[in-house]
């Protein structure tokens, strides 16, 4: 298999000290320990303008977009916002088409305050994958009530979930490892 393998990890809260950010960490720490490369899309992200608003040659944009290129694998991660993701990832992928994803995989994450959990939200980010035509891991990680999910060191109080969180990683390493070059 040719390249490196890049991981582009989209994060949809800009909220310090994030659930959802600190889950995709974990998360990344899979990806490192299967020998991918975990590229945070945190620099540019809060700066994209919203889509169509005509603010196309912004270098936010041509950050997103080249990163998105060079990745050969998408981690997605979202606090849900009623009962879906929130408008900071959907604009970010919006910014995307099949000629950045099309044979790619991708696996998600998503964040919920209540305790039921983000199923809901993780069942529309494989729809957006779908329409991008992405290769989903069938893996996702739903971490319910997360302003207790975490202990006073910022560690996930629940091992179990940590180790989850970091398959996660491995598993999408270990897919694009197995898949072939992506045609685009
Ligand atoms: C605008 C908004 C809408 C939310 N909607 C829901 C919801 O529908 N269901 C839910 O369980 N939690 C909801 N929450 C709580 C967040 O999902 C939860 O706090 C999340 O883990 C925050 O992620 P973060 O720490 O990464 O920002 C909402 C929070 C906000 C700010």
């Amino acid at each position: 298999m040719d390249g490196p393998l890049e991981v582009l990890i989209l994060c949809g809260s800009p909220r310090p000290d994030s659930s959802t950010h600190r889950a995709l960490e974990v998360a990344g720490e899979g990806i490192v320990r299967a020998g991918g490369i975990p590229v945070w899309a945190d620099p540019w992200m809060g700066n994209l303008p919203v889509l169509g608003t005509g603010g196309d040659n912004h270098p936010a944009v041509a950050e997103h977009l080249g990163a998105a290129r060079r990745a050969r694998g998408f981690l997605w991660g979202t606090p849900e916002y009623h009962g879906t993701c929130s408008g900071m990832l959907k604009n970010a992928l919006d910014y995307l088409s099949r000629e950045h994803t099309e044979g790619k995989w991708a696996a998600f994450v998503a964040t919920s305050g209540g305790r039921q959990g983000a199923a809901g939200t993780l069942i529309t980010l494989r729809m957006v994958a779908r329409s991008l035509h992405l290769w989903t891991l069938p893996e996702e990680v739903s971490l319910a009530s997360s302003a207790k999910a975490w202990d006073q060191d910022g560690k996930l109080s629940d091992p179990e979930l940590a180790s989850k969180l970091r398959r996660l990683g491995v598993g999408l390493v270990d897919a694009l490892r197995c898949s072939g070059p992506p045609r685009v």
